[in-house]
């Protein structure tokens, strides 16, 4: 499904660049980059924010401690729950 019609990227591809570690995007901007193309109207941030979401709640928080510190996942999740990093 075609989650931003500005660049034509689909939910696959959005979750296709979230990677364990800390290279992995937190930030919609980021996937964006991540994607090669950049932000143009943003009325698709909350729906690519909402995808890394559900991908972090289906890595199941799995992050070992020494990983956790830097995987932008978390961080995501965390700021999104209002939770300090
Ligand atoms: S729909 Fe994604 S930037 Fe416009």
């Amino acid at each position: 499904m075609i989650v931003c019609s500005c660049n034509v990227l689909s939910d696959g591809a959005v979750r296709a660049c979230l990677q364990d570690g800390p290279a992995c995007p937190r930030t919609p901007a980021q996937v964006y980059a991540c994607l090669g193309c950049s932000p143009k109207c943003g009325r698709c941030a909350r729906t690519i924010r909402s995808i890394m979401q559900k991908a972090l709640d289906e890595a199941g928080h799995s992050c070992s401690s020494a990983c956790a510190s830097s995987c932008t996942l978390v961080k995501v999740q965390t700021a999104e729950e209002g939770i300090a990093a």
